[in-house]
């Protein structure tokens, strides 16, 4: 079996919604310690709807695959609902990662955790 799903490799080989979002109303960034891998999520939000998401992910395949769903994943949902996004559901959208690799759809789930706060914060919204 291959160790890679093919969402997996389609999404590292073409990356959606890679890039930057000028004035985004919120940004993220995180990383791993252990890895060295770094991703940024930009969030366009308009009347509580993420109308717009990009990233920029310094990492590994799997990284910038589940960084690429991730971002799919979010686009024109309610921040509320981004919110509820798990790695987990990340994982299941990929097909799969190899166990050695769940922390990289972590890595997503965090990335857009503090990329919500910091648009929460921007405008004072309590959490
Ligand atoms: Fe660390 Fe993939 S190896 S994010």
């Amino acid at each position: 079996m291959a160790l890679y799903s093919e969402k997996v490799m389609d999404h590292f080989r073409n990356p959606r919604n890679v890039g930057t979002i000028e004035n985004a109303d919120g940004v993220g960034e995180v990383g791993n310690g252990k890895c060295g891998d770094i991703m940024k999520i930009y969030l366009e939000i308009d009347d509580d709807i993420v109308t717009d998401v990009k990233f920029e992910t310094f990492g590994c395949g799997s990284a910038i695959a589940s960084s690429s769903m991730a971002t799919e994943l979010i686009k024109g949902k309610p921040v509320s609902e981004v919110l509820q996004l798990t790695n987990k559901a990340v994982t299941e959208a990929l097909d799969g990662l190899p166990a050695h690799k769940i922390h990289c759809s972590v890595l997503a789930e965090e990335a857009i955790k503090a990329a919500v706060k910091d648009y929460y914060d921007k405008n004072g919204i309590a959490q």
